[in-house]
Formats: structure tokens, C-alpha cells, sequence
């Protein structure tokens, strides 16, 4: 078994990855002496595939628990469902001694983190991700939260979990199109913190792909090293933590100009080669870099080019508008090597309109 500490003063809490741990995770639990009492929230989809294997895992220990589920897909990460959960679980009797499992993909992750937050003011929770997107990036570091019909994640809380179990064999049954999603948070992390791990990706590239569970689980544990070393450093975004935002920008505003019909994680692919394309013309990135990383992106089947039919002058207006744009300013994370990049919002319009053509 792999752990990694977040370490967060007396919030700390540790990521276990090993393959197979889903049927150990109510022994960790008990061990641990998180709770007695414990509700495991997931959809439909993934309360079907995993929820009976988890919650034998926590009754064999002599955990009670019960289930709760919603439909699967973004359309249920909105306030309706957090009533609902909140009502199930008072109807449960469930109270701050009780604890929250989270068994899903980054939707589940952040439903049922918000629930745990601000039911009774706050009860524990721990993850147990099952998409690449939710091992390697949405279920650590403590942001939950809903969408509402103005924007998404625009009502949440930063909440962080009591420990996250990570099986890498959940991954088998992740339909191809999920798999590549959370591909592109995988490079991200290489190039905006590790040269050595973007190297690893490149020369592993078969077996990832393959998704040989040995390479996926020295991957995902990676990504996580990374991403807790980074949230350790600024928990609240209000500095390093924002270069977890690589390839974001312009992808936040090619997602919303499709009207969400490009997923988030070729989003974030289209997002990061145009990254590069600005930091290419700003003279900070070397042109060869900027193509080793466009290529390990296509060797990795993900997009470049952002499709011709979606409005230009449209996703302008969403970097604008973006929820993190300071005064109309987006801020842009910019390689100036691989494994490392500089936070600006200094970039001429002109060559916005430049990374955004073709
Ligand atoms: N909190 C954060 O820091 C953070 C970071 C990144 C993304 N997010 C959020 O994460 C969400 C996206 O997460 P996601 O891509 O995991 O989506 P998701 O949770 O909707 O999962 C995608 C689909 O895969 C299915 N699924 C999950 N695990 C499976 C498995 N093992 N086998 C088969 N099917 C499985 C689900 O039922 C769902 O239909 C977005 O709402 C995004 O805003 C949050
Ligand atoms: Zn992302």
C-alpha cells in the first residue's frame, strides 16, 4: 500500500492507494476509528458496479452503514440533490459522530463533500474516487460544491475529507472516454511541476493507455504527491494552487462556448496546447518544448485543435466573465519549461485571438 499525507496542520489526513483496497476500506476505517456510523452516498451507476463490495467491506468489520443514491451526471451536482441527501439523512437519524463515504467519480465527490460541510454544520466524510479525474485531482484537496444555473462550482466549500481510498481496479470498468478525461489532468501535473513524471508518462505511454494497473497506480499516485504538495502549500487558492489551473482558462471557455458538449478533460487538452501557444509567442516557452508537450497530449489520443464550428468571439467573452478572472482580467498559466510555470494576466488580446485560431 502507498500513503501520502496531506498535510494540513490538524486537518492532515492521508491518501491510500493499493489494488483491491475497496474491499479493505472498512477494516482502514474501523482502524482508524473515524465513526461507527456510516452513510455511503454514490449514483446510480457506480451504486451498482461498487456499492454492495463496499458496504461488505464495512459490515464484515462490524460498521453499520447504510446507502444513499442519486442519478448519475453533472445535472445532479446542484442544489436540489444536496436537499435531498440532507433530508435522507436526517430521516437516517445521522448525526456529527456519523460519517460520509463518497464512492464515485468528481460529481459524487462533490456532492456528498458539500453535504458533509454544512449538514449539522460539518460531519466527517472520506473519499473512495473511482474515475481517473477523481483519483488523480477532485477528490483531494478539499474543494466541494454544486453548480447552479449562473455558472458551475459557484456554490461551495473548501471541506477536506479524513482520508481518501484509492483502488486503482475500479478503473476497469471506466468507460474509455472517462479514462481520457482524467488523462489530461495526468499531464497537466507533469508540466506544471515535474519534469520527471512528464518523462515517466511519455515513456510509459502504452501502458497507461493499456491501462495496466501496476503503471495506473505509480501514476495516480503521482499526480497525488503533486496535487497535496501543492494544496499543502496554499489550501485556499490564493497563490500556488492556482497553477493547478494549466490549460483551464481557454478550456473553462472552449467548454462553455460548446455549451458543455466537449468534455472537460479534451476541454483541458484543447486548453493547455493553446497555454502553450501563448507562452510560445510571450517568448517564455521554448518552441521544442512547446511541441514535446503537444505531442505527448496527442500521443495520448487527446485533442489540439479546438473545433472551427464554436465562436471565437464567445469564449472571449467566458474568459472574461470567468469566475476567476479578477476586473475582466483572466489570469493564464503559462509554461517556461517542462515542470514549470509562471501565473500571468499579462497577455495582449491579439495573441489570445492567435492561440484561440484555427
Ligand atoms: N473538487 C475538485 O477539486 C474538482 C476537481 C476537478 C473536477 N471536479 C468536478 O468533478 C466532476 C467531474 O468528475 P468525473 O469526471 O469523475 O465525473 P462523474 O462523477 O460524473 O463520473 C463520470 C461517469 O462515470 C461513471 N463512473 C464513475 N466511476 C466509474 C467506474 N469505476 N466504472 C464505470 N463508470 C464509472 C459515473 O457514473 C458517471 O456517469 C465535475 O463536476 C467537476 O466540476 C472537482
Ligand atoms: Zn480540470
Amino acid at each position: 500500500m502507498k500513503i501520502i499525507d496531506v498535510g494540513l496542520g490538524n486537518r492532515s489526513y492521508p491518501i491510500m492507494l493499493s489494488a483491491g483496497l475497496l474491499d479493505s476500506v472498512g477494516r482502514e476505517l474501523r482502524q482508524r476509528n473515524i465513526a461507527k456510523r456510516y452513510v455511503v452516498v454514490a449514483d446510480d451507476r457506480v451504486a451498482e458496479l461498487y456499492g454492495k463490495q463496499l458496504l461488505d467491506s464495512l459490515r464484515k468489520e462490524g460498521l453499520s452503514c447504510d446507502l444513499l443514491t442519486f442519478p448519475h451526471g453533472e445535472a445532479s451536482k446542484n442544489l436540489t440533490t444536496i436537499g435531498r441527501l440532507a433530508s435522507s439523512l436526517a430521516l437516517l437519524g445521522v448525526d456529527r459522530k456519523d460519517c460520509l463515504v463518497a464512492l464515485g467519480g468528481g460529481v459524487t465527490g462533490d456532492i456528498t463533500g458539500f453535504v458533509a460541510a454544512i449538514y449539522m454544520r460539518g460531519i466527517p466524510f472520506v473519499q473512495v474516487p473511482t474515475t481517473l479525474l477523481a483519483q488523480v485531482d477532485s477528490s483531494v484537496g478539499g474543494k466541494t460544491g454544486v453548480d447552479i444555473p449562473e455558472g458551475k462550482n459557484l456554490v461551495g466549500a473548501f471541506y477536506q475529507p479524513r482520508a481518501v481510498f484509492i483502488d486503482s481496479r475500479v478503473l476497469v470498468s471506466l468507460p474509455p472516454a472517462e479514462l481520457s478525461n482524467g488523462l489530461a489532468e495526468v499531464i497537466k501535473y507533469g508540466v506544471i511541476y515535474d519534469r520527471d513524471f512528464f518523462d515517466f508518462l511519455a515513456g510509459h505511454r502504452e501502458r497507461i493507455l493499456q491501462l495496466h494497473l501496476p503503471v495506473i497506480e505509480e501514476v495516480v499516485a503521482r499526480c497525488c504527491r503533486i496535487k497535496a504538495a501543492v494544496v499543502a502549500a496554499d489550501e485556499k487558492e490564493a497563490d500556488l494552487r492556482r497553477i493547478l489551473n494549466y490549460g483551464h482558462t481557454l478550456g473553462h471557455a472552449v467548454e462553455a462556448a460548446s455549451e458543455f458538449s466537449i468534455a472537460h478533460g479534451m476541454a483541458v487538452a484543447m486548453g493547455m496546447v493553446a497555454a502553450n501557444k501563448l507562452a510560445v509567442a510571450k517568448a517564455l516557452l521554448a518552441r521544442q518544448d512547446a511541441e514535446t508537450i503537444n505531442n505527448l497530449i496527442a500521443g495520448f489520443a487527446l485533442p489540439a485543435r479546438i473545433p472551427t464550428e464554436y465562436d471565437r468571439r464567445l469564449m472571449k467573452s467566458f474568459l472574461k466573465t470567468d469566475k476567476k478572472a479578477v476586473g475582466g482580467k483572466p489570469f493564464f498559466v503559462l509554461p517556461v519549461t517542462i515542470g514549470k510555470v509562471i501565473i500571468t494576466d499579462d497577455v495582449a488580446d491579439e495573441l489570445i485571438d492567435a492561440a484561440l485560431s484555427e
